[in-house]
C-alpha cells in the first residue's frame, strides 16, 4: 500500500516535468533557431599612423573613418632597457628608463624613494633625486623628500613602444643653434 502510493508521486511528478518541459520548448524565444544577424559594421584595421593632411580630422582614430569602428591596437610594451634618455631640455623631469608595476606610491610608503633617495642611491645604484625634490615652495631645504615631490609620477613618466598619435616636429635648442642661419625661424 506504502509503495503504491510512492509510485503514484514519482508518476506524477515525471508527467508534470515532461508537461513543463514541452511548454517551455513550445514558447521559449522565437529567434532560437534563427541565424544570428549580421553585426552592423565590422571593425577596421587601424593604421595607428598620423597622416598628416590625409583628411583626417582627429588623429586619435588612427585613420579609421567616424562611422566605423577600428581594431584596438595591441597593448604597448613599457620600454623597459635601464639606460637613461636625453632631456629635450634642461628642466624636462627626466622619463623613467625602467617599468615601475608595483611600485607602490601611496600616504605610508613611497616605493620609488627605496632606490633613489640620496640614502639609498648608492645600493640601488639609482641616480638619487636631484636636490629640488627636497626644497618646499620656499626653497627651504627639508631633510625628507618634500611634499610637492612625493607622488613621482605627476612628473616622471614611462615610455612605451606604441606609436606616435600625432605628428611632433619639436627640436631642442642645440639643434636649432646648429642649423645653419637661413633655416632658423
Ligand atoms: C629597484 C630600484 C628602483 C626603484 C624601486 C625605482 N627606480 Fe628609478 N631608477 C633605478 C635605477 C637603477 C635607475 C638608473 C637607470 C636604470 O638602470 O634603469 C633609475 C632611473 C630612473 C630615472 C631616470 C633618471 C635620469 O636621470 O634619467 C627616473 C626618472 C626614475 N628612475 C624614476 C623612478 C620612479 C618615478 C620610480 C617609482 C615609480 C622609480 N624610479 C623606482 C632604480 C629604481
Ligand atoms: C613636480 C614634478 C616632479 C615630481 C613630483 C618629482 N620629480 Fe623628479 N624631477 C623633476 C624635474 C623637473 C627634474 C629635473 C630637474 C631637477 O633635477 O629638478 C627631476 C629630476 C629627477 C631625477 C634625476 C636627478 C638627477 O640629478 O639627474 C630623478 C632620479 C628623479 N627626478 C626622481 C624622482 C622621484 C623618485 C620622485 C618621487 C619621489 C620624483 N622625481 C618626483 C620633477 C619632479
Amino acid at each position: 500500500m506504502q509503495n503504491k502510493h510512492l509510485w503514484i508521486a514519482v508518476g506524477l511528478t515525471v508527467a508534470l516535468m515532461a508537461l513543463v518541459f514541452v511548454a517551455g520548448w513550445m514558447t521559449g524565444r522565437p529567434d532560437r533557431h534563427e541565424a544570428p544577424v549580421a553585426a552592423v559594421s565590422t571593425p577596421v584595421d587601424a593604421r595607428a599612423v598620423f597622416v598628416p593632411g590625409a583628411g583626417q580630422i582627429d588623429a586619435l582614430r588612427r585613420g579609421v573613418p567616424v562611422d566605423k569602428e577600428g581594431h584596438p591596437p595591441p597593448m604597448a610594451h613599457v620600454e623597459n632597457a635601464d639606460l637613461r634618455r636625453a632631456r629635450a631640455y634642461p628642466m624636462q623631469p627626466p622619463t623613467i628608463p625602467h617599468a615601475i608595476d608595483g611600485y607602490q606610491v601611496d600616504r605610508n610608503s613611497n616605493r620609488c624613494m627605496l632606490c633613489h633617495a640620496r640614502a639609498n642611491a648608492a645600493t640601488f645604484q639609482a641616480p638619487p633625486v636631484s636636490v629640488t625634490h627636497y626644497m618646499d615652495r620656499d626653497d627651504q631645504f627639508l631633510a625628507t623628500i618634500s611634499p610637492r615631490r612625493y607622488f613621482c609620477n605627476q612628473c616622471h613618466v614611462v615610455q612605451t613602444d606604441a606609436p606616435v598619435l600625432v605628428a611632433n616636429q619639436f627640436r631642442d635648442i642645440d639643434s636649432v643653434l646648429s642649423s645653419p642661419p637661413a633655416a632658423k625661424e
